[in-house]
């Protein structure tokens, strides 16, 4: 078949090569692949920053926002018929720590967990996987047009229910939420919290006029701008919020975020900054900041399959009480010979998908 693959750790190695077709186990489904979702760690895998190959293989098939079609099934497998649409995960457990044997790889301790299409692991852009039934998630056809942003949506799905978890703390709930960024995972994370009925700002650098912006009111959200704002002057022009996701890439926003939460407020990191930039920050006053304040900053990464599963009842809401809008998000469909397109920055807009066709 082909596939999609880079050469980890060498920048610009993103081609178009033959792989073995995948031959399904008992225990598996053979999934034929109709489209992957582009995100910026595919382009930091291909600029050698980041992502490792298989082990016994010198390359890396790319591609972990994944959507396809159940083509057939080993006879071991119950659940998963031939014409499901379905999502397969992207973390698999390592062989040693206990939350990985406890269904939890999102929370691995070992680091020796794999990720299909980053981190040790063959990913989606392929013509077919083949994968356990216990690793895909069946999707609707009321979400299928939507069904590659499951993906994302369970990273803002597990950031938002862990928040709200955390915040149980309190006597009360949070009833605020700032969004910083407005690409992908900023979008999802306001639709998050959208319908779980928080009061939402969404803050990022494109003009009110921007299909963003109209994204995020569409969902009930108010916009700001940051056009022209320093960051240290966003605190005193907005309220400050009880809950406030971080999704632009920036780790300076992240650290200008702890200093705009509202007392007992909870911050949520999900951006995988690469590199090894330095900012400097006014330590004391943050670390002040954050004991007077009662504050939680936390990260997260990945999902597990409970996220999987509130992700996709959340898509489901969103398609419901917005019809259409999640759908606004995908602004570029690409035939998938096209690939090199988008890591060459010939695209623009909020989410590009690879349609491939065997
Ligand atoms: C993916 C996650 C993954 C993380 C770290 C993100 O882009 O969406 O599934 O865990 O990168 O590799």
């Amino acid at each position: 078949m082909k596939a999609i693959a880079v050469i980890p750790g060498q920048q610009n190695s993103i081609h178009m090569q033959d792989a073995p077709d995948p031959a399904p186990a008992v225990n598996e489904a053979l999934v034929r692949v109709l489209r992957v979702g582009l995100c910026g760690t595919d382009a930091e895998i291909n600029s050698g920053l980041y992502g490792e190959a298989p082990s016994g293989s010198d390359y890396l098939i790319l591609g972990h926002e994944n959507f396809g079609v159940v083509e057939s099934v080993g006879s071991e497998v119950k659940g998963i018929k031939p014409g499901d649409y379905v999502v397969a995960s992207v973390r698999r457990p390592c062989t040693e720590c206990f939350n990985c044997q406890h269904g939890r790889a999102d929370l691995c301790t070992s680091g020796k967990y794999t990720e299909r299409g980053i981190k040790g692991r063959h990913g989606y852009m392929a013509e077919h996987y083949t994968e356990s039934p216990e690793f895909l998630f069946k999707i609707d056809k009321a979400i299928k047009d939507i069904g590659v942003l499951l993906e994302p949506m369970t990273i803002v799905e597990k950031g938002a229910a862990q928040a709200l978890e955390i915040q149980k703390r309190l006597p009360s709930n949070p009833r605020t939420a700032l969004v910083f960024g407005a690409g992908p995972v900023g979008l999802l994370a306001a639709a998050a919290l959208r319908v779980r009925d928080l009061d939402t700002l969404v803050v990022s650098k494109e003009a009110d006029s921007d299909p963003r912006a109209q994204i995020a009111k569409a969902m009930g959200c108010r916009y700001f701008s940051i056009d022209g704002t320093s960051l240290g002057q966003l605190g005193k022009r907005i309220p400050c919020p009880d809950m406030i996701m971080e999704c632009t890439g920036s780790s300076a926003v992240g650290f200008a975020a702890m200093q705009m939460l509202a007392a007992d407020g909870i911050l949520c990191l999900l951006s995988v900054t690469g590199g090894d930039k330095t900012e400097l920050v006014h330590a004391a006053e943050i670390n002040r900041d954050l004991v007077l304040r009662n504050n939680v900053v936390f990260g997260s990464v990945n999902a597990s399959p409970t996220h999987y599963k509130l992700a996709i009842r959340a898509l489901k809401t969103a398609q419901k009480k917005w019809p259409g809008v999640l759908a606004q998000l995908i602004t570029t469909r690409l035939p998938w010979t096209d690939f090199a397109k988008w890591f060459n920055r010939e695209v623009s807009g909020i989410k590009t998908t690879l349609e491939i066709r065997g």
